[in-house]
């Protein structure tokens, strides 16, 4: 029972032709949901923490969770930072414990970004961490209405080898059409999975990441709908797509809309069905199952990662 880095894991994923989850981690119940389907499931899984999961439970908070759900279940995980901005911030998350760590300079030009990544390469890999930096823009398929803005907006694969190369990264977001939250696609679903066979041809065996990659199933947005809820017309990844990258390559993907779905349509129900509870376990115990079903089901049926422990 530790705090592990990825590698391993990516690298029985790749063999494997599986996916590892990275779920994102707010508070103690979306914790032990994810750590008792893992236990369940004998699923590898890494935890995940963004900067909004900072600002909201504060990093020791969410580092002593962590490692108290370790101690619970006997299971390994690797807590990762998720986009971290800058080096500042990857840093501190090294010092702190992390065992992987995200530099999303995305936003930068090409070359700024080899910079700022490898920069928190050689401070991360000197004190045994992992890291993770993306390339390319996160946007649905629709922004990108034709070749040339598809080109200008989804991962270059031949600038994705050349980042790889040059950065010492040990995994790579790319862009071929996800992006965050509950409104993905306008339209049909579409991925561009021709860019990631070129860009995993072009860096075989060599771990690529999927954002934004959560399917917003159909019958959780109805649920939430059903009891209260106001979010019409969401519409996440197909599993189908999800377990297609898991076969090309795509060794993490990256799940927290899915989380904050079944959450809230089970909190929801207890507070239509039942207003005279009051007390926040009678609605946060069914919140914490639903998260322990859900991410069981991705396990099994969509990552593929369930025995792989
Ligand atoms: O990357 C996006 C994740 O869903 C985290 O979002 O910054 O609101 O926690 P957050
Ligand atoms: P979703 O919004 O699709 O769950 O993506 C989460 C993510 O990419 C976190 O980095
Ligand atoms: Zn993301």
């Amino acid at each position: 029972m530790a705090l592990i880095t990825s590698k391993e894991l990516f690298e029985k994923a790749l063999k494997g032709k599986y996916a590892v989850g990275a779920f994102n981690v707010n508070n103690m119940e979306i914790i032990q949901g994810i750590t008792e389907a893992a236990l369940q499931e004998k699923s590898p899984f890494i935890l995940q923490v963004s900067a909004g999961a900072r600002k909201y439970a504060k990093t020791v908070y969410l580092i002593k969770l962590v490692e108290a759900a370790m101690e619970d279940t006997g299971l390994d995980t690797v807590l990762h930072l998720d986009h971290g901005e800058d080096f500042e911030i990857c840093k501190q998350c090294v010092d702190d414990g992390f065992t992987s760590v995200m530099i999303d300079a995305s936003k930068l030009p090409f070359e700024e970004n080899i910079r700022e990544t490898k920069r928190v390469v050689e401070y991360a890999h000197d004190r045994g961490v992992v890291v993770e930096a993306e390339l390319g823009k996160l946007a649905g398929i629709e922004d990108a209405v034709n070749v040339a803005a598809a080109d200008a907006t989804f991962t270059d694969p031949d600038q994705a080898a050349e980042f790889v190369e040059k950065t010492g990264v040990d995994s790579l977001a790319i862009a071929i059409g996800t992006s965050h939250g509950a409104y993905k696609f306008k339209g049909e679903p579409r991925l561009d999975f021709e860019r990631l066979e070129k860009v995993s041809a072009l860096l075989p065996g060599f771990p690529i990441v999927l954002h934004g990659a959560s399917s917003v199933p159909k019958e959780f947005v109805d649920f939430c709908n059903q009891y209260g809820g106001a979010i019409p017309g969401a519409q996440g990844v197909p599993e189908e797509m999800l377990r297609k990258a898991a076969l090309m390559g795509v060794a993490k993907i990256n799940i927290d809309t899915d989380l904050r779905l079944a959450m809230t349509g089970n909190i929801r129900k207890v507070f239509a069905e039942q207003p005279e509870v009051f007390d926040p376990r009678g609605y946060l115990k069914p919140a914490r199952e639903a998260i322990k079903n859900m991410v069981a089901h991705k396990m099994r049926d969509v990552l593929g990662s369930s025995g792989k422990i």
